[in-house]
């Protein structure tokens, strides 16, 4: 199948991939801008910015961490990392990726809007008021991911009548995704609710809505073959997480993708997450300390995403988002959590992502 551009509100991509965003840290300037360089969408992540590479805009930390909301979602890191994705690819469109559920989202809409973001993307919860935050960034594209047309729908009637906006495209999750589930555990394994299910009642949501409203299908989506299949199904487009890992521009740490180029299908788990949803990862010996409430010192020093109340919900499930995460981008195997999607075990080789690109759009063979 030939792959066509896909129009994004004011933003044309030359191929209609879109590469997830990726926190902590996965998904920063070096594989976004790459991503966008090549003609799909790069997306930075907008998750703990200042983490990792960025302390230096960091001024106040608690046990070594990067202190409160405003210093985990950084600003001035944020615009370090928009700059130095513009450095690759220049002015072609460019996304970045806020969850809902963060503490301070409506300041890091406007951060990252002016920090240079063409199109945001907004999961782990609705985003009702998306379009108020963005309002002085009309050229700014603005895409929700759901996981059901009903979700689509209270968006979409939300936006209309209180801003008379309509999203500009749409991500419908389906649940083999990498990282946060839109569904409980016992929807990701139910039939009723895997991706192929989804597509067609939310792509006739969509079109319901604005017949121009484009559908990327997320979750599991591995090569050319997969994304033919889910535009034969209707949607205009994919969404790609964990396959964009196993790039050498990926800015994971190396022992990330060695994780995954060594990892087996049934390592590959859900587990339970202070934001509130099941998550995807890799079982590596953290869980089995989480499992035995071992040994991990759970303080909220960031105070990263309002489901988790301050680390009350942490202490439940046994960990810190915000720690663990930050701890595999910085490449700690013991402590840091590796998010991953079900297909995660594929990687077996690291490529460039013009290589990768190539096979997405004209097959693995290329
Ligand atoms: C390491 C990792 C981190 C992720 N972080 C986020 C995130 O911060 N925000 C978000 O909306 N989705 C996040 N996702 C989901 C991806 O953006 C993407 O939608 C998903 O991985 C698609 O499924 P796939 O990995 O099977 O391609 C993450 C996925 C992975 C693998």
């Amino acid at each position: 199948m030939k792959l066509q551009p896909v129009k994004i509100g004011k933003h044309t991509l030359r191929y209609p991939i879109i590469q997830g965003g990726m926190g902590v840290g996965i998904s920063w300037s070096n594989l976004a801008g790459s991503v966008s360089k090549e003609g799909a969408l790069g997306v930075i992540s907008s998750i703990g910015t200042g983490n990792y590479q960025n302390r230096r805009f960091v001024k106040n930390f608690s046990f070594d961490r990067p202190s409160g909301t405003a210093e985990f979602y950084n600003r001035g890191a944020t615009f370090e990392i928009f700059k130095k994705a513009r450095e690759i690819c220049g002015d072609a469109p460019l996304g970045a990726n806020i969850l809902q559920a963060i503490n301070d989202y409506e300041r890091v809409v406007i951060d990252t809007c002016e920090a240079g973001a063409d199109i945001i993307i907004t999961g782990a919860g609705l985003p009702m008021n998306m379009p108020e935050y963005a309002a002085d960034f009309p050229d700014v594209a603005l895409i929700p991911i759901v996981s059901s047309s009903k979700a689509l729908c209270l968006i979409a009637k939300r936006w209309e009548q209180r801003f008379k906006r309509v999203p500009d495209a749409v991500v419908l999750e389906g649940p083999l995704s990498g990282g946060h589930q839109g569904f409980t555990y016992e929807q990701c394994i139910d039939p009723e609710y895997q991706l192929e299910k989804l597509i067609a009642p939310v792509v006739a949501a969509a079109r319901s809505i604005d017949a121009s409203i484009p559908v990327f299908a997320a979750g599991g989506i591995w090569d050319h073959d997969d994304i033919a299949r889910a535009i034969e199904l209707g949607a205009s487009g994919v969404q790609m997480g964990t396959r964009f890992i196993g790039t050498f521009e990926c800015d994971a740490p190396d022992i990330y993708k060695r994780l995954l180029l060594d990892c087996t299908a049934d390592q590959i788990k859900l587990i339970s997450s202070p934001v509130g949803y099941p998550a995807r990862a890799i079982r590596t010996p953290l869980i089995d300390t989480i499992d035995r409430r071992d040994g991990l010192a759970i303080r909220c020093v960031s105070n990263c995403v309002v489901p988790c109340k301050r680390g009350e919900e942490a202490k439940k499930v046994g960990y810190c988002i915000a720690d663990r995460l930050s701890d595999a981008a910085a490449g700690i195997l013991e402590t840091g959590l590796f998010f991953s999607g079900s297909n995660g075990h594929r990687i077996d080789k690291i490529i460039s992502v013009h290589e990768l690109m190539q096979k997405l759009v004209n097959g693995e063979e290329v």
